[in-house]
Parts: C-alpha cells; sequence; structure tokens
C-alpha cells in the first residue's frame, strides 16, 4: 500500500513568530509591507513544495501596552492578508495561498467575491480560514464594546458559511459559454441567485464572479471548542490542531474525524494538521541554544504583557528579580489553557519574573533536532494518526525556513511520505480535497440500455 502523505501548511509573520523575530534576523526595516520579502518568503515555501502558505489576521492593531508592542510589534503593522496573496499569486505557481478572514467582520458577499476572485488569479489556488475572531480589539473598530458571545459568533459563523458557499453557486461551471453564433455570453439557466433571510444575513442577489476554478476555496478552521469542533465536522477542509503532545493530538484526530459521518461527510475530505514549531540543527542541543539565545532577547516589558496575556493577570508590579508568589496565579484559565500550564509551570519551579518572561515559549510543541529526529517526530504524528501532516511555524524568517526546506523536507521526501514535486495545481489536489459540486447540478442519471 502507498504511504500516507504528509500535508504541510505554513503560518507566516514578516521575520517570523518568535517574540523577538525582528532581533534575531538580518534588520530588514519595512518587511511587514514590502511584497519583494514576502515574496522571497513564498518562494522559499513553494521550493519547499509545502501544500500551503497561510497568513493569520485580526482587524486591529492593540491600543494598550504600547511600550511593549513597539518592542514586539506584532498585529500592529501588515499588509490585508487578501490583497497580499492576491499579488503573491503572480509569483508563485504551485503552492496554496490562504488567510484568515473573520465572519464577525465582513458581510458574506464580501468574502465570497473576494476568494473567488483570489481562487481565479491564482488558478485554484485559495484557501480561507473560517474564524469567529476572538478579540475585543477587533469588535472595537466595528461599533461594537465587546466581542458577542461565543454561542452567538458561531451561529452567525454557519450562517455565513451557507451564505457564502451558496453564492459561489450562482453560476454553473459551464454557464459562461461565450457563444459567438448565437451571439449570448452565458446560460441564462445556469444562473442561480441567492434568496436568503436569515438571523444575521438577508441577501437577496448573486455573485457576480464565475464559480471559482475549485468550485468552492478551501475551507480551514481552527477552533478547539465543543461549537469549533462541531463547525469543523460539518463544513472544514482542513483544520489546525492545537494539541500538546501526541497522544492528545491522537485523541483530537478521532475526535474531529468521528463526529463527521453524523453530516454525512468522509472523514478523509478534512485534514488535521498539527502546530508545530521547528527549529533544526546540527543537534538537539545546537537548535535549542539557538532557540535560547532568541529568548533572551525578548525584553522584560514583552515578556510581562505576554504573561498577562496568558496567565491572565497583571505581574507588572512586581520585582523582576524575585520569584513570583503563588497566590498571584488565578485560579483557572478562561482563554488558552496550555499557554497558562506553562507559565505556571515556571513560576511553581521558582524561576524569577524576569527570567519566566525569557523562558516562557508560548509553543505547544516546538521541535529541536537534526534532521533525522525533526523527521522521525514528523513520521511518527503521521502513522500513529495524530495528524494528516502539519501547520509549520518557524520562530525566525528567513534562516529557519531555509533550514528547513534544506535539511529536513530531503529527508522526509527519501522516506517517501512527502512529495518530490508537485502532482495537481490547485490547492485541493495538493490536500486531496474533493472539489464540491454546484448544488443546482444533480448527478446525471444513468443511461438504460435498450434490448
Ligand atoms: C494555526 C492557527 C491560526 C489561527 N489564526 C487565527 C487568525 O488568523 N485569526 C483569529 O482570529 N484566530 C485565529 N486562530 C484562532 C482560532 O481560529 C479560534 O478563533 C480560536 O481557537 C477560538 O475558537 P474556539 O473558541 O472554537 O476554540 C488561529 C488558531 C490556530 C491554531
Amino acid at each position: 500500500m502507498a504511504q500516507k502523505q504528509l500535508r504541510i501548511g505554513t503560518l507566516i509573520e514578516a521575520y517570523g513568530l518568535h517574540a523577538a523575530a525582528w532581533l534575531a534576523t538580518d534588520p530588514a526595516p519595512g518587511a511587514p509591507t514590502d511584497i519583494a520579502y514576502f515574496q522571497n518568503i513564498a518562494r522559499i515555501c513553494e521550493e519547499a513544495k509545502f501544500d500551503f502558505f497561510f497568513l493569520a489576521d485580526t482587524p486591529a492593531t492593540r491600543t494598550t501596552d504600547l511600550e511593549a508592542w513597539s518592542r514586539s510589534p506584532m498585529y500592529m503593522n501588515q499588509l490585508e492578508p487578501i490583497t497580499l496573496l492576491t499579488a503573491l499569486a503572480g509569483s508563485t505557481s504551485k503552492i496554496g495561498l490562504a488567510a484568515t478572514a473573520s465572519t464577525s467582520f465582513y458581510e458574506p458577499y464580501n468574502i465570497a467575491r473576494l476568494y473567488a476572485s483570489l481562487d481565479h488569479i491564482s488558478k485554484g489556488r485559495a484557501g480561507w480560514n473560517v474564524v469567529t475572531t476572538a478579540n475585543n480589539f477587533a469588535a472595537k473598530n466595528f461599533g461594537l464594546d465587546r466581542l458577542p458571545p461565543h454561542d452567538k459568533r458561531y451561529a452567525k459563523a454557519h450562517e455565513f458559511y451557507d451564505v457564502v458557499t451558496a453564492l459561489w453557486d450562482t453560476w454553473e461551471d459551464d454557464a459562461w459559454i461565450y457563444d459567438r453564433e448565437e451571439g449570448l455570453t452565458f446560460d441564462t439557466a445556469k444562473f442561480h441567485p441567492v434568496s436568503h433571510k436569515g438571523e444575521f444575513f438577508t441577501v437577496e442577489g448573486g455573485l457576480n464572479i464565475a464559480r471559482p476554478p475549485q468550485g468552492y476555496p478551501v475551507i480551514i478552521e481552527a477552533g478547539a471548542s465543543e461549537a469549533g469542533k462541531t463547525f469543523a465536522a460539518q463544513t472544514a477542509e482542513a483544520v489546525f490542531g492545537v494539541a500538546t503532545d501526541v497522544d492528545e493530538a491522537i485523541a483530537f484526530y478521532k475526535d474531529l474525524k468521528g463526529r463527521m459521518p453524523a453530516f454525512g461527510r468522509d472523514p478523509d475530505q478534512l485534514k488535521v494538521l498539527a502546530g508545530a514549531t521547528i527549529v533544526v540543527g546540527d543537534s538537539a542541543e545546537e537548535a535549542k541554544a539557538r532557540f535560547d539565545h532568541w529568548q533572551s532577547l525578548i525584553h522584560p516589558e514583552v515578556g510581562l504583557v505576554r504573561i498577562k496575556q496568558d496567565l491572565e493577570t497583571d505581574l507588572s508590579d512586581l520585582d523582576l528579580d524575585q520569584p513570583v508568589p503563588m497566590d498571584r496565579i488565578p485560579e483557572k484559565a478562561n482563554f488558552h489553557a496550555a499557554y497558562f500550564e506553562e507559565i505556571k509551570g515556571l513560576i511553581a519551579k521558582g524561576h524569577t519574573l524576569r527570567e519566566i518572561c525569557q523562558k516562557y515559549t508560548r509553543a505547544k510543541v516546538t521541535i529541536f533536532g537534526s534532521p533525522e529526529e525533526v523527521a522521525d517526530m514528523m513520521q511518527e504524528w503521521l502513522e500513529r494518526e495524530a495528524c494528516d501532516g502539519f501547520m509549520l511555524t518557524f520562530p525566525v524568517l528567513p534562516s529557519t525556513l531555509e533550514d528547513f526546506r534544506d535539511r529536513v523536507v530531503p529527508v522526509l521526501q527519501a522516506r517517501g511520505i512527502f512529495r518530490r514535486d508537485y502532482e495537481g495545481s490547485t490547492l485541493r489536489e495538493h490536500l486531496g480535497l474533493a472539489r464540491p459540486e454546484n448544488r443546482h447540478v444533480t448527478a446525471p442519471a444513468l443511461e438504460t440500455v435498450d434490448g
């Protein structure tokens, strides 16, 4: 039997995902808004034969703790992701191009049109990460004091998805005929305007662009809550996993795929991509030493804000050079349990606050190792059905990404678990996903043969 193949996406942030990435790499002022910078990163990802290049997004800057954010400016200066991907479509030819867009802060018509355009421009390489957005900074930019409650956000996301996919089905695949003899550009029988009146949206009309080459751009999600997992089982085709170890990942994989048959879906039509941060070196020790150096570059102000966010309490009144009293730890986590537990563990070990700021990784799974060790871990997770592949993050760009392309990818290829070249040209083909039928087209009836 053919070996199961890894699917690999990567989350790209200018400079890298590490909190001090901009200090750890060669200074490239202005990289976050420089198309040439991203073209180079996308080229490296395509040389590595990744399935897709991914951009996260929240429609907001931070407006508090500016001293800290000025030292670690994630979220503060970013190109609009769909615009950036559209530009990258022109400088790449195979790699999938995916980005986040929020169901809380867009209208379905805008999203349907934007991703359909990206899918046409890239010739079938678009992916949409459907999120409900989980921060109040974004809410405040859209006339709200705070986010609507979790269940309301997910109810809205379901309806949003239904409307967007209906809009993508406005035109049958062969509606645009450009028949010069008849003098007709499209077949009116193959145009199906949407008439939708729901709790959140009212849409009466059709999408003004032909059906996307992939039918629908690939639907990606990452919600880990009950509501998030149900939504994913119903609608997602790729899910970013957030497990902290292989056993948790196996349980998540089983749980998610097990929910799909109830919605009439084949579990193979959803690819679970486990999150992992990778640092490749000559040995695990050498890679870890490099990572420790980057950790030492995290300014205490930045460290304190990261802890405030993830321990869900402000420790800035404490002496940086004293241990943190245990009674300052809140009873339980509200946002991200794994982050909370990591900080709690560091406090329990008696580290000073300054040390904690520099030791806290916020990485759920971080792999330090030689190329073979990294490949071993990836192969083990794939073979034990902990995932169908990985959503990789690289702490410092471009070096850690180049190391992966040059040193780990050839090992994965030699083991026969990762492509040597793209076999297809759309993101659906890379991921092994079926192209959705237009809902207005019924499967042709079987021909009956007389006699
Ligand atoms: C790899 C990855 C990328 C994500 N990207 C975004 C993003 O760009 N924007 C966003 O608002 N949330 C993003 N999220 C968060 C989730 O999509 C989701 O909103 C969050 O987990 C809360 O949903 P839940 O309550 O269902 O768990 C990301 C999560 C992961 C694991």
